[in-house]
């Protein structure tokens, strides 16, 4: 009997979970108010609250960026352990935009022209910003769980941001030094690619909401929504981003002594001229992992193990049916989520045909009640022959959740819905 560990507390480790139970009993550290029970293969999901360093596993999935940037990768494999997920050196690429962007720059990525300042460097941003046409996108160059990234056409606001940053008053350390790059227009994409210091091997690409309102409006969240397959993204589209992004990136970190194992994620923009990179995260994204893993046609427990060797042997296949996940977010997402409400309709969402609940910030107390614990709530996932009918089960579902004042986009897969074939 093969025990994973999986680390991290999310929507993204729940779907994991899920995935992997069904051929592995599964521990999450430390989980959530989902995380837990029995899979129909009858393999077991608990949460445990110790560190991942004292849980007895055969693997180790690391779901989040947090404790990858801190070199839990690298602590767990110094011990002998079969760990998804790389090690500081490379998890750089997520840790520091200005280090992805500089990796990128010498191998040839195509991607947004950008330029990098630091906290005593605000004169130059801003003489920068002036220099530049609109929009402007500023970033932190640290992490932000998503939200570190402004746009707007306007230079007031701009400036007014980049010295936000520079300042440490709006990201503290993580913004002290920014990135402002060149705005890229297109539709988005996420590649998530199963690299074992080898070879790299796709998932199925998915589109990420990140934006909090309908029709792309509203502060940047940690996303709102995924679907999956994307009716633009075929094979032809999939191969240029790993032969353009994925490959180069990879080589050039190998000839700098550094072995990539794990998921590496490229956040994509698809222009006229071709799908250009705008980030690397260095895991499954969050929800596209809702969206993907559930299409998973094939044992994910030996797929991630032969990752963690550094030799895949079993190949990612998905089934044809279309997932739809929509987020529901706390009330005050993302700035100040009301966290601790009851949550009710949890049994009947689920029970909507190809539905899958995955909780996020939830808890759960010692009598089974369901609380919201953080901003991203649920995440509600529905598969389905088309993306179309995939969003009419999730959005079904949703709308039997009580979870007073939530609040969820509308528009997830909508405009994909009308164009698939
Ligand atoms: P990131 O954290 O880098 O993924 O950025 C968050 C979101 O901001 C992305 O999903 C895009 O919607 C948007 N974005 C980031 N960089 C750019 C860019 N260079 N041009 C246009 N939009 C961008
Ligand atoms: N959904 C975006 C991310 O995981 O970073």
């Amino acid at each position: 009997m093969t025990t994973v560990c999986v680390v991290g507390s999310g929507g993204r480790e729940h779907a994991l979970a899920t995935v992997l139970a069904r051929s592995a009993d599964v521990i999450v550290a430390p989980g959530n108010g989902g995380t837990h029970g029995r899979s129909s293969e009858g393999h077991s999901i608990t949460c445990s609250p110790l560190a991942p360093a004292e849980i007895e596993a055969d693997l180790y999935v690391i779901g989040p960026e947090a404790p990858l940037v801190d070199g839990l990768a690298d602590q767990l494999r110094a011990s002998g352990r079969r760990v998804v997920g790389p090690g500081a050196a490379a998890a750089r690429l997520e840790g520091s935009k200005a280090f992805m962007k500089e990796i990128a720059g010498k191998a040839g990525v195509p991607t947004a022209t950008w330029a990098s300042f630091g906290a005593t460097e605000l004169a130059a941003a801003i003489e920068h910003l002036r220099s530049v046409p609109p929009p402007y996108v500023i970033k932190t160059d640290g992490l932000a769980a998503g939200k570190g990234v402004f746009i707007t056409e306007e230079l007031r606001l701009a400036e007014a941001d980049v010295g936000a940053k520079l300042k440490g008053e709006s990201f503290g350390r993580a913004g002290q030094r920014v990135v402002i790059e060149e705005a890229l227009v297109g539709p988005e994409l996420s590649l998530l690619v199963l690299c074992d210091g080898k070879r790299a091997v796709p998932l199925a690409p998915a589109q990420d909401f990140k934006r909090l309102g309908d029709g792309d409006t509203g502060p940047n969240t940690g996303g709102m929504g995924a679907y999956s397959p994307v009716p633009f993204a075929g094979s032809g589209l999939v191969g240029r981003v790993l032969d353009e992004i994925v490959e180069p990136t990879l080589a050039k970190l190998a000839s700098d002594g550094i072995e990539y194992r794990g998921v590496l994620y490229a956040g994509l923009i698809v222009t006229d001229e071709g799908p250009k990179l705008i980030e690397f995260n260095i895991r499954l994204g969050d929800p596209e992992a809702q969206a993907v893993l559930p299409r998973l046609d094939g044992d994910l427990t030996e797929m991630l193990m032969g990752v963690a060797e550094g030799a895949m042997w079993v190949e990612p296949r998905f089934v044809a049916d279309a997932a739809v996940c929509v987020v529901c977010a706390a009330p005050g997402y993302p700035e100040r989520p009301r966290t601790g409400e009851v949550i009710g309709g949890l049994a009947e969402a689920a029970t909507v045909a190809g539905v899958t609940v995955f909780h996020a910030g939830t808890s759960r107390d010692d009598k089974g009640v369901v609380r919201s614990a953080g901003g991203r709530v649920l995440g509600v996932t529905a598969l389905a022959p088309t993306l179309q009918e995939a969003r009419t089960r999730a959005y079904e579902a949703v709308e039997k959740i009580g979870l007073e004042g939530m609040n969820y986009r509308r528009d997830i897969a909508l405009a994909a819905a009308e164009v698939e074939p």
